[in-house]
């Protein structure tokens, strides 16, 4: 028998996945700011606090200069790892970036205060990380490649191995299997796990949502497989479409003889802090109680939980919040189409929306979103299995879909876009955030600007 106890990692997902998955990623710095110096000293492995929907909720919703959060986070979290989520060749948006973009977009996000970037690609197409993985290195961050976990025909174990290999080629320093739609069974995980583990030598983390119910499940799994680390949200922000429970796995663990090295009562501080947070949530109709709960159809619609929220929130926007059911239907059936692209953003809001149409308008595909369309020309990669020809054939005609990564096409984007903004930009982080957002950028610049106008004039004012 071992002497020591085999330490486990935990990551807080409060700050961004939990708030992403069942709050939009509405939560504002000034909410959660009075906790952080606590949660530094709750024992997380790390705290994920950037990227993913955080950045656009920031620059859209928040009036809030997401640079600014990070620098802000990393001045009070002094001794815990901060992770962020990265698209690889998406960055944070929507859509591909140059690869001067992406360098530079690394190396600001390192510079500011990252410590873990888990980048990842939608469609698996790892051609779209390398850049992104390179700068990484480069930058000193601890870079985690990410094999977005999804089941299809073609999503083989061996499929994820020879992913897996390529990602410890690539230099990263660990290996995340990111089950965004929790649909990961316990048994899926151990011999995921297992698999990965007999091929590659680097740690492995396990990323998944209680969506279907099997989170916990699955954790305790993928731990008894050899995975290291795994990620959990503060138990009032966890459940449902969020990370399963930090306290109940730290709970867990211990009892059969695991150390995951947290300590429960500066964890009941935090959950503590978060509950009032969660009941306004609750209150205002921010958090809908429907994704708190545990949806095994998800096993069938893959449906991850950031993409249940937008769902509802677009067809509740349209007054159809009755045909959700017909959508959650037709979404496998656009996914099949598309060659089984796992759901994540992008593609999960691609193939959520085009479901949508092809419920609301009546006919399938009678409207096809521009999205769809430069899905099926190439320009988000590769897809993982074939297309529906006669789609590809409706929206290409006798065009060829691209070879090449579509970001081959770009030209180099920085010093133009920094031309463009002009003084509205204060800074490389600003002109990054314009690239990434230009119109609600502009926006925010704009206000900024005004808000500090009036605070001097209200200053001389005074001083008259
Ligand atoms: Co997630």
């Amino acid at each position: 028998m071992e002497e020591k106890q085999m330490k486990i990692n935990i990551t807080e997902t409060v700050l961004r996945d939990a708030n992403q998955s069942l709050i939009a990623t509405r939560m504002p710095m000034s909410d959660f700011e009075p906790i952080l110096e606590t949660m530094d000293k709750a024992g997380y492995y790390a705290l994920e606090c950037w990227g993913g929907a955080t950045f656009d909720s920031c620059l859209r919703y928040l009036h809030e200069d997401p640079w600014e959060r990070l620098r802000k986070i990393r001045k009070v979290v002094k001794n815990t790892k901060l992770q962020m989520l990265l698209r690889g060749q998406n960055l944070l948006g929507y859509k591909h970036y140059p690869d001067d973009i992406v360098r530079a977009f690394v190396r600001k996000s390192v510079e500011n205060g990252i410590d873990i970037i888990r980048i990842f690609d939608a469609l698996n197409d790892l051609r779209n990380i390398e850049v992104a993985v390179d700068e990484a290195i480069k930058a000193g961050a601890h870079v985690q490649g990410t094999l977005c976990y999804t089941t299809s025909p073609i999503h083989t174990p061996e499929n994820f191995v020879n992913l897996a290999r390529q990602l410890e080629k690539m230099g990263c320093h660990s290996i995340c299997i990111k089950d965004m739609a929790g649909i990961m069974s316990p048994k899926e995980a151990y011999d995921l796990v297992k698999a990965v583990k007999e091929a590659v030598k680097l740690p492995i983390v396990v990323h998944t949502h209680c969506t279907t119910g099997l989170g916990p499940m699955t954790y305790l799994k993928a731990i008894e497989a050899g995975a290291t680390t795994i990620d959990c949200a503060i138990a009032c922000m966890s459940g449902g479409t969020s990370q399963p429970p930090t306290e109940s796995m730290n709970y867990t663990l211990k009892q059969i003889g695991y150390d995951a090295g947290l300590n429960e009562d500066v964890l009941k501080e935090i959950n503590d802090f978060f509950r009032p947070i969660r009941n306004k949530a609750l209150e205002t109709g921010l958090l809908n109680p429907v994704v708190m709960g545990t949806d095994p159809d998800s096993l069938t619609y893959q449906v991850p939980g950031g993409m249940l929220s937008n769902l509802i929130a677009q067809l509740k926007a349209q007054n159809a919040l009755d045909r959700l059911q017909e959508v959650l239907e037709e979404t496998p059936r656009v996914r099949a189409d598309l060659g089984y692209p796992p759901l994540v953003t992008p593609s999960s809001q691609m193939v959520g929306v085009q479901a949508a149409n092809n419920v609301l308008s009546g006919q399938r595909y009678k409207n096809i979103t521009k999205e769809i369309k430069a899905y099926l020309r190439g320009e988000y990669g590769r897809a993982p299995g074939e297309l529906n020809a006669e789609l590809v054939k409706k929206v290409l005609g006798d065009e060829k879909p691209l070879e090449c990564r579509f970001a081959d096409t770009l030209e180099p984007g920085f010093e133009k876009a920094k031309k463009e903004i002009g003084d509205l930009a204060r800074s490389d982080e600003d002109v990054l955030s314009y690239v990434a957002f230009p119109q609600i950028a502009e926006k925010f610049f704009k206000e900024r600007e005004e808000r500090e106008h009036n605070t001097v004039s209200y200053q001389i004012r005074k001083v008259d």
